[in-house]
């Protein structure tokens, strides 16, 4: 069973708490949160004054999604802020390793992002620094898009790295996913599923929640 990371791109910003307290009462384990810097893509979204109003609101655990041109710049923000796991791109910055150093000396649990265009050989002298990898089913920056079929086989090929080296990372999903496209995910060898629109643009986000797990019991 998948564990599901609900994204609060697709919240109401308004009324963040009750959306929140909704999908952790549904037994989401992870709250996904992403942060964009209108230049790596080009929406703005919010930054760590955020996650630190958030935290103490919730135990679940707080997933940073960087989508941040050089990231190092604020990975100790976050990790103050209270960020439990940090993602940066691989396409972000030359310096992908100084950037995981970065997060892992600041307490919080490093985590290494590819785009659909960007092969798995990038991150893997990198994959024993980190706790998770994020493989985004979409081009990152929007909520809503349609998943891209393409990037399964990344998720494959990751799995097969992690038993062939005996690495424990999870390997998290991000963008189109649904009920359906789940499935792919997690017989791919994905552990984590956020799902921003499937979960928020619906009347029942626990119902939505608890679909995505009975799919990938
Ligand atoms: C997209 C973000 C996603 C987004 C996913 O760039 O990284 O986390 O919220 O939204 P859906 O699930 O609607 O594709
Ligand atoms: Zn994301």
């Amino acid at each position: 069973m998948i564990k599901v990371a609900p994204s609060i791109l697709s919240a109401d910003y308004v009324n963040l708490q009750p959306d929140i307290e909704k999908v952790d009462q549904a037994g989401a384990e992870v709250l996904h949160i992403d942060i964009m810097d209108g230049n790596f893509v080009p929406a703005l979204s919010y930054g760590p004054g955020w996650v630190k109003a958030i935290r103490p609101i919730t135990k679940m655990v707080l997933d940073v999604h960087m989508m941040v041109q050089n990231p190092e710049r604020y990975v100790e923000d976050f990790a103050k802020a209270g960020a439990d796991i940090i993602g940066v791109h691989v396409e972000a910055t030359p310096h992908i390793h100084r950037a995981l150093q970065m997060i892992q000396n600041a307490g919080a649990t490093p985590e290494v992002v590819i785009n659909p265009g960007t092969p798995v050989a990038m991150i893997e002298p990198v994959l024993d620094m980190v706790g998770q990898v994020l493989v985004m089913t979409v081009n990152p920056g929007f909520g809503g898009q349609k998943f891209l079929h393409s990037t399964v086989a990344k998720i494959a090929e990751l799995d097969a790295i992690k038993k062939a080296k005996g690495y424990d990372f999870d390997i998290e999903v991000d963008g189109g996913v649904n009920d359906q496209t789940v499935v792919d995910c997690a017989n791919a060898g994905a552990t984590v599923a956020v799902a921003g629109s499937y979960v928020f643009n619906a009347d029942d986000p626990a119902a939505r929640i608890q679909a995505l797990k009975d799919a990938t019991k």
